[in-house]
């Protein structure tokens, strides 16, 4: 069976991503499933570029299709931070006190100002067109909200407030996250160029 790999190491990702594209499922492995433990450094100068790196690596490794995916929240009062450096903000530190971080810089910022997005970025690499990558970019607008609330999904949920479903995406079911979040609008995009990658057409 025609495999493709998901170049990210962040099981929740890959939990996301299988229930995003039940179909595909059954072709998507993970780069542990070809003893990759380790992916190159983020210093790409925007997502995009940092997904390539991670396809790149993993198409190179494994000779298979590969999608690399990189994504972050952006904050305006922040000017768009974490952003690019979402997985790394603040230094090594657990993810409570990372959200900890920012709602102390938010503290008195009122609500109209809270303004926030995830963005995920895909870049889906294969073997024969290594240096011809499909990019994809998937977004959700929401908020900052006051406090963590809810013990759902990972990283940033908690404190991402979704205005249509009234509460956190850590609050939401994760089919119900997938209904909206920034992964699902990039990987559904996906799903056409996936589709034609598991016929061999592309
Ligand atoms: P990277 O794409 O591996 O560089 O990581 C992106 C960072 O943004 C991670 O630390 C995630 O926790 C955070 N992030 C990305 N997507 C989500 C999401 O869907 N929910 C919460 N945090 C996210």
């Amino acid at each position: 069976m025609k495999k493709i790999i998901l170049a990210t190491l962040n099981e929740n990702k890959i939990k996301e991503i299988k229930e995003i594209l039940p179909d595909l499922m059954g072709y998507f492995s993970s780069p542990q499933e070809f003893s990759i433990f380790h992916l190159p450094e983020e210093k790409g100068k925007d997502y995009k570029e940092n997904a390539y790196i991670k396809a790149l690596f993993v198409c190179e490794k494994t000779n298979l299709p590969s999608v690399g995916e990189d994504s972050g929240l952006e904050i305006k009062f922040l000017e768009g931070a974490p952003g690019l450096y979402s997985a790394r903000f603040g230094g090594d530190i657990p993810f409570s006190e990372r959200i900890r971080i920012i709602l102390e810089k938010m503290k008195n910022v009122p609500w109209d100002e809270r303004i926030a997005e995830f963005v995920c970025n895909l870049a889906i690499v294969l073997p024969s067109k290594k240096k011809e990558p499909i990019f994809i970019e998937g977004r959700v607008k929401g908020y900052i909200y006051w406090e963590p609330k809810g013990n759902n999904g990972f990283g940033y949920d908690p404190i991402f407030y979704y205005p249509e479903y009234k509460c956190t995406f850590g609050e939401l079911s994760l089919e119900e996250k997938n209904k909206v979040s920034h992964r699902s609008q990039a990987f559904l995009k996906a799903k056409i160029y996936l589709e034609k990658v598991i016929k061999g057409e592309i």
